[in-house]
């Protein structure tokens, strides 16, 4: 399969891109597209033929469910059965934007697309370029992070080409992604409200709307796992990373012993943790300064996979120092991403 790379503009997409790829979709054709968060493998969510293309395109295994992208609250209403209350109100504060409900699901929604599930998580994008397609596709599309199965999620459309070149028809390609990290899932299917997977939008912003609403249960010891996407290894690169605890004096210590070893090593920091490193380690990706929160979001996928691609023998990172706001999310990223803390 050849997949076509189509340039649009990220504020105003040109019609002639977004209607090709609009009926790319409506032909069961497998559409990249940039959300505000990271870029998203789309397929018409109603067409299971589709969807389990979808699915063998990216790897991923077919009992981890898809989240359903549409155009407005009404369209996500169409969707589900009895949405509660509190889902409209969520709706006005954050949509469009980087909130997932999971709502009781309809019957027009295949099960490929749920897992069998009888739940369906849903959100309207902010990106307009999702929006423009959405508007035109006039479907409900369904799209998990364009990646391969357990490879950080894309935030540019060269991320996409490097997972997906050949197996896909089609990358809208606006540049990066502003915010970097995935939507907040939250389960409106229980009371109170469970977060599922930490995000974009952080538990405080949330607790203004709903004060009531739960952060993550602890990651199931051996239970069921409430959502697939809480598998404790998931944003893995191929090359191992060590998520360090303590402060940027121990961590310094770390990478020069690490070093000393005669290992090529690779740091992933903020701009501060890298100027206090003693010894220059073979490749640094820098995430900006450790007061952004915003900043560091917007660059940690590119960075995971830029370390991932120069041929280290090890990926070191302190962990955030923070666990307000988007720091939450980011640090989960970073637990998911190590194949060991020390
Ligand atoms: O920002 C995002 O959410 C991006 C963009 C493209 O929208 N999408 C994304 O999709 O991150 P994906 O497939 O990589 O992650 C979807 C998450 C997974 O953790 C999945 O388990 C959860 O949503 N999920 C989907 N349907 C669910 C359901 N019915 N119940 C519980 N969790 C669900
Ligand atoms: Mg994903």
């Amino acid at each position: 399969m050849m997949t076509a790379v189509v340039r649009v503009d990220r504020t105003h997409p040109e019609p002639a891109a977004i209607l090709r790829a609009a009926a790319c979709l409506r032909r069961g054709g497998l559409v990249a597209f940039p959300t505000e968060t990271v870029y998203g493998l789309g397929a018409h969510a109603l067409d299971p033929t589709a969807v389990r293309r979808l699915f063998d395109a990216k790897g991923r295994p077919s009992t981890d469910p898809l989240i359903v992208h549409v155009a407005g609250l009404d369209e996500a209403a169409a969707l589900t059965t009895g949405m509660p209350a509190v889902a409209a109100l969520l709706a006005r504060q954050f949509w469009p934007g980087p909130l997932t409900l999971v709502m009781r699901r309809a019957a027009v929604v295949p099960a490929e697309v749920t897992a069998g599930l009888d739940t369906v998580a849903i959100r309207v994008p902010a990106h307009p370029v999702a929006q423009a397609l959405l508007a035109a596709a006039r479907l409900p599309v369904a799209a998990p992070s364009a990646n391969l199965f357990s490879r950080p999620s894309p935030t540019r459309a060269e991320h996409v080409l490097d997972d997906l070149r050949g197996r896909i028809d089609l990358v809208l390609d606006a540049g990066p992604t502003p915010v970097g990290v995935e939507s907040t899932v939250l389960d409106l299917t229980v009371d109170p409200p469970v977060v599922l997977r930490f995000g974009a939008i952080d538990l405080e912003s949330l607790r203004r709307v709903v004060p009531r609403v739960q952060a993550t249960p602890p990651a199931a010891a051996g239970g069921a796992m409430p959502s697939p996407g809480l598998l404790p290894q998931h944003y893995s690169p191929r090359t191992p990373l060590t998520l360090c605890r303590g402060d940027a004096a121990s961590f310094a210590e770390v990478v020069s012993r690490t070093m000393a070893e005669g290992r090529r090593v690779g740091v992933l920091a903020t701009s501060e943790d890298a100027a206090a490193l003693g010894h220059t380690p073979t490749a640094v990706a820098d995430l900006g300064s450790g007061h952004d929160a915003r900043g560091v979001a917007a660059r940690l996928y590119a960075a995971l996979r830029e370390l991932d691609a120069a041929q280290l023998d090890v990926i070191l990172v302190r962990d955030f120092p923070r666990d307000d706001g988007l720091w939450r999310a980011l640090r989960d990223r970073l637990r998911r991403a190590a194949a060991r803390t020390m």
